[in-house]
């Protein structure tokens, strides 16, 4: 393979192969030229032809650079695709990561008591239920304070130590809904092997009030386990350094008990999931268990409820009014046939500060692929790159690029019709902006207009916004835990419909492994304190030489 062969632009690609898309992508050629402005101008109900709501949530993707024909392109594409197939094999539990030879099916994390999904033959469901049964009981125990530290005091700090999939869920889901949260504890993530994160995570904290969870799905990764046992010295050192005092102060969430047992936490304080749960799609798993003493039982099930209200619509609505079938689609009509690198995603409301960085991990981890089921190489491009920060925020910074740059940038605007914090004019305010942003990107400005607002000739270019610009918003009532699984799901599944049509493994990550594996081997290179020999090339020799030189200067 040559090295770029799947870096190419779009033509020099092989050939497509179904006849969506080569039907698409002459169409392309077509509306691409069209403007939104003329597209709303031809039909006045566009706004209101153009959405659809599905279990609470509001999708208007009218402003998007599409006509009905580009619609019934990308749901034939989907057809061709096989999505219905893909989507029944997902939800009936077959093994539809085939690199890895799994299952996946987060979906059976939120399926109600009493559903019944099969792996290899086994009703996953009533296990899923009793460990939820066991994290509900834990997590009353210690809101309660009836699970006491080491020392006889009750737990008011509560630290996740993950990294990737099991720590952007929690800590993503504990900042979307600390409204909800017990104000009177504090939570606390850990993730990077930065020392620097663990340091200032517990640098106030009280080791007898201070309970760790340490969340791995392997509970092999080196950050984690790193950071475990960096913890684990902290917590003994502020206890007497009495070993027994560890069950009181940590408890595990893996997959994998003999590490569990190995790293010397009892497993009867580990709370389990399975290889069938993928690190990206687990925040609604035990490894969710901070979110859950954050919060609550009641409100964690009500996420969950909220999960599967979505995970429904998604399994049998109709694709052409099912909301991430949608949003698949026509981030795929970007993606492949504009040329669109990126999606922004843009939440107006401060809780989802960190549903941007979730959602990286999300969509990139999943559909960053450049080899089809099939083992070719792509006939297209595939995962986006997502990214964004919440409104108004992201304003006055980078939407400049967004408004007048020469890139086509899709945006995904999300808003909440009632604020979790209404205080005075604010909420109007919040709100006027997102769909003052949506006009503007759509329609921008003339000439014409700015010349008639008096601006000097030579300025009019620079005050032009050419507009055309597209974007979704999603507008819900008012985040509540159930609003938040029902977006988290709508994405899930809009990443699995994309991974559908470029025919990819949306739920492996070979991609992370070389990084690990070089790490390792450069570890001792730097522990090291006789001078090694080295054998990379000559950048990383050097930078391995420099490295230990200032550090042994220090
Ligand atoms: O390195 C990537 C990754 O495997 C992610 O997929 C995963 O979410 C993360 O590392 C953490 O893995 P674990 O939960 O096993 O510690």
């Amino acid at each position: 393979m040559s090295m770029a062969a799947h870096v190419q632009p779009l033509a020099n690609r092989p050939a497509t192969r179904t006849p969506a898309w080569d039907a698409l992508a002459s169409h392309y050629k077509k509306v691409s030229k069209l403007h939104l402005r003329q597209l709303f101008g031809d039909d006045p109900k566009r706004g209101e032809r153009m959405a659809v709501e599905a279990a609470g949530l509001y999708l208007d993707y009218s402003k998007n650079r599409i006509i009905d024909q580009t619609l019934r392109l990308l749901l034939q594409l989907a057809e061709e695709s096989g999505l219905q197939a893909r989507i029944d094999a997902m939800f009936g539990g077959e093994k539809i990561n085939i690199t890895e030879k799994r299952a996946v099916l987060h979906v059976a994390l939120r399926a109600p008591r009493g559903a019944s999904i099969l792996v290899d033959g086994k009703d996953v469901v009533p296990e899923v239920h009793s460990v939820l049964d066991k994290m509900a009981n834990f997590s009353d125990r210690v809101r309660s304070g009836a699970w006491k530290g080491h020392t006889g005091k009750r737990i008011r700090n509560v630290v996740n130590i993950g990294i990737g999939g099991s720590d952007l869920g929690p800590v993503m889901a504990y900042e979307a809904l600390k409204h909800y949260s017990e104000r009177d504890m504090s939570f606390r993530f850990v993730s990077n092997i930065d020392g620097t994160d663990f340091a200032e995570a517990v640098r106030d904290l009280d080791p007898s009030e201070t309970l760790f969870v340490v969340s791995s799905k392997t509970f092999t990764t080196l950050e984690t386990m790193t950071n475990a046992h960096t913890a684990r010295a902290w917590s003994l050192a502020g206890l007497g350094g009495d070993a027994s005092s560890v069950a009181k102060h940590f408890v595990a969430v893996a997959t994998n008990a003999a590490e569990v047992a190995k790293f010397g936490i009892d497993t009867a304080n580990m709370f389990e999931f399975w290889d069938w749960v993928g690190g990206r799609y687990s925040m609604d798993s035990a490894i969710g268990l901070s979110t859950m003493v954050a919060i609550g039982p009641d409100n964690f099930r009500s996420m969950l409820d909220g999960f599967h209200q979505m995970d429904e619509h998604f399994r049998t609505t109709p694709f052409e009014v099912n909301l991430p079938v949608l949003m698949g689609l026509l981030s795929v009509w970007y993606n492949d046939f504009f040329g669109a690198q990126t999606v922004a995603v843009l939440p107006y409301e401060q809780y989802l500060k960190r549903f941007p960085a979730y959602l990286q991990q999300l969509t990139m981890e999943s559909n960053g692929k450049h080899i089809t089921l099939d083992g070719e190489i792509v006939a297209h491009d595939t995962g986006p790159i997502y990214w964004g920060e919440p409104g108004t925020n992201g304003q006055h910074s980078f939407y400049q690029l967004i408004h007048q740059g020469t890139r086509l940038i899709p945006c995904d605007f999300i808003a909440f019709a009632q604020p979790l914090n209404p205080v005075g004019r604010h909420h109007d305010m919040l709100l006027a902006n997102v769909f003052a942003q949506t006009e503007a990107l759509a329609f921008g400005k003339t000439p014409e207009q700015v010349k008639a607002e008096g601006t000097p000739d030579w300025l009019v270019p620079h005050r032009v916004f050419e507009g055309n610009r597209p974007s979704n918003t999603i507008l819900a009532e008012r985040l509540t835990p159930d609003t938040l699984g029902k977006l988290v799901a709508l994405y899930e599944h809009s990443v699995f419909t994309q991974g559908v049509l470029w025919n990819i493994d949306s739920f492996d990550q070979w991609g992370v492994e070389l990084g690990k594996v070089l790490a390792q081997r450069i570890i001792p290179e730097l522990e090291n304190n006789l001078e090694p020999a080295l054998n990379h090339d000559s950048s990383t020799n050097s930078l391995i030489r420099r490295y230990r030189k200032h550090k042994e200067s220090l």
